[in-house]
């Protein structure tokens, strides 16, 4: 009886040994390869990103390697309301920061239609209760004619906006006659962010130099990061910058259920999940343009016909139908060609955000996936012959919906993305906002 019982072990250890192939879950094999097929290098690995904090692996302009106390720099510039400093109005100094328009919560959205950084108060829960200042005329406070892009996983976008006009390299060579006003900037030969944030200071109407970076505190840090900077060029926008930028690019969404699918574990995604992603890169043919590692696209643009953001009701302030922004990527080569083409997006941690699309037309990630189900331009201005031949019906049912929207909104989810938030500011301000109701709404008074 005894022998007979070892025999039965010994047999289900080899049968069980033989067919772990054959016991693995489909789903998996088949994602995996359909990762393989989508990817341009041939390899599912395509798409895993580096492990947050692994910063040889980010990539990164060489002018600007990325190290810790540079990163710890940055994360306390984009939230500090201290280098808010030439407003319209001198009530309004001090009271915004980047991260007015770029919310963590939200996605590093705006969590409404459009930011509004100086001429604007209020933050609610997510930064839907910012409003216009009543002393402010529609034309005064600062607002794009686009909304903020979600700036995690920047490290894989090199030419930064949605026409991705800064930059001096990557899809930006040739394009050198065109470079004026802000994109002069294009001609430092530095990366779409370095190069981007240079001017953002004026554009958002902050300063910084060293009597400000010394009276908020930031001196011994500009001192440790950027020592092999002369004096005289150490403490300005070009440092700021190179601290933001080195920030955001270590804002890398590597522990999405996704990136741990992708790394080995096969149970960080349900079933349902799995099946979402199959159709991502399958049937719903996503993956055609969003095929970038955070599934963006480094070097494409595209039109899809969406509503331009003063279309979408009386929420977008100083912008209409002139809108130069309005006209993507031709707005700013005035190439034919290029018109109403927008980059391509990444991905993650897009749930938040709550307004979608470079017009802030669709509410919800259900309503986008619908969008692209249906393929049929919404924007009048936009002629057929410039739409993508990748954006045509793709027959989804209501089921097969639901599984892509899942698979956006949680296999592409990182939850860890607060330790992109500093615990305080130097100056000891509120943040993100400052203004007298942001305050109370943000538990400051
Ligand atoms: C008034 C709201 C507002 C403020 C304040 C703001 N941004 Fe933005 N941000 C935007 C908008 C709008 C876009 C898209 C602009 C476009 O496409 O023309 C954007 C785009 C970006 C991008 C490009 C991302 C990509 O994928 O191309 C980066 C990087 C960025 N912002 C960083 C910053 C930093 C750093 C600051 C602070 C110095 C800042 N932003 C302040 C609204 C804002
Ligand atoms: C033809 C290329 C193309 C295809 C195919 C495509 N996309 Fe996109 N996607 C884009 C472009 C371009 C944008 C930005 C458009 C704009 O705002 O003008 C975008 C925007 C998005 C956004 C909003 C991002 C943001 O910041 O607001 C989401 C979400 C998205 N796509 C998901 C998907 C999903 C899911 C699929 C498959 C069902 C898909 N896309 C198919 C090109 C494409």
């Amino acid at each position: 009886m005894k022998k007979y019982a070892l025999g039965v072990f010994v047999f289900v250890l080899v049968l069980y040994g033989c067919s772990s192939d054959e016991l693995k879950n489909p789903l998996d094999v088949d994602l995996r390869a359909a990762l393989a097929k989508a990817s341009p290098t041939g390899n599912a690995d395509h798409f895993i990103l580096p492990d947050y904090g692994d910063y040889a692996s980010i990539p990164a302009d060489p002018n600007n390697p990325l190290t810790e106390l540079k990163v710890e720099l940055g994360r306390m510039l984009f939230f500090e309301t201290g280098l808010a400093l030439d407003p319209l109005f001198e009530e309004s100094k001090g009271t915004w920061s980047c991260a007015t328009c770029h919310i963590p919560e939200a996605g590093f959205m705006p969590g409404r239609a459009q930011g509004i950084a100086d001429g604007g108060a209020g933050f609610g829960v997510n930064g839907e209760g910012r409003t216009k200042l009543f002393f402010y005329d529609n034309d005064e406070p600062d607002v794009q004619g686009a909304r903020a892009l979600n700036v995690m996983n920047t490290a894989y976008v090199p030419n930064t906006t949605w026409s991705g006009k800064f930059g001096g390299g990557d899809n930006n060579i040739g394009t050198e006659d065109v470079w004026e006003g802000d994109t002069e900037i294009n001609r430092l030969g530095l990366s779409g962010m370095e190069s981007q944030i240079i001017e953002g200071f004026a554009l958002h109407r902050m300063n910084i130099n060293e009597t400000i970076i010394d009276t908020l505190g930031y001196k011994p840090y500009f001192n440790a990061v950027f020592g092999n900077f002369p004096e005289s060029e150490r403490y300005g926008k070009l440092t700021a910058s190179f601290a933001l930028s080195a920030y955001l690019r270590s804002m890398i969404t590597s522990d999405a259920p996704f990136q741990h699918w992708l790394k080995g574990d096969e149970q960080a995604m349900s079933d349902e999940e799995k099946e979402g992603a199959l159709l991502f890169f399958g049937k719903a043919g996503c993956y055609k343009c969003h095929n970038g590692t955070p599934l963006n696209n480094p070097t494409q643009f595209y039109a899809i016909g969406v509503k331009d953001l003063y279309e979408t009701g009386d929420e977008a302030i100083n912008t209409g139908i002139d809108d130069k922004r309005n006209k993507g990527r031709g707005g700013f080569t005035k190439r034919e060609e290029d018109m109403y083409k927008f980059k391509v997006p990444g991905l993650y941690n897009m749930k938040g955000g709550g307004f979608y699309f470079h017009g802030s037309s669709k509410r919800s990630l259900k309503e986008v996936v619908k969008y692209f189900n249906v393929a049929q331009k919404e924007n009048a201005l936009v002629p057929q012959s410039q739409i993508a031949p990748q954006f045509r019906p793709l027959g989804l049912t209501e089921e097969e919906i639901d599984k892509v929207v899942l698979f956006l909104e949680h296999s592409l989810y990182d939850h860890e993305y607060h330790r992109h938030v500093p615990e305080a500011v130097l100056s000891g301000n509120c943040f993100p906002n400052n203004d007298e109701l942001s305050r109370t709404e943000l538990g400051c008074n």
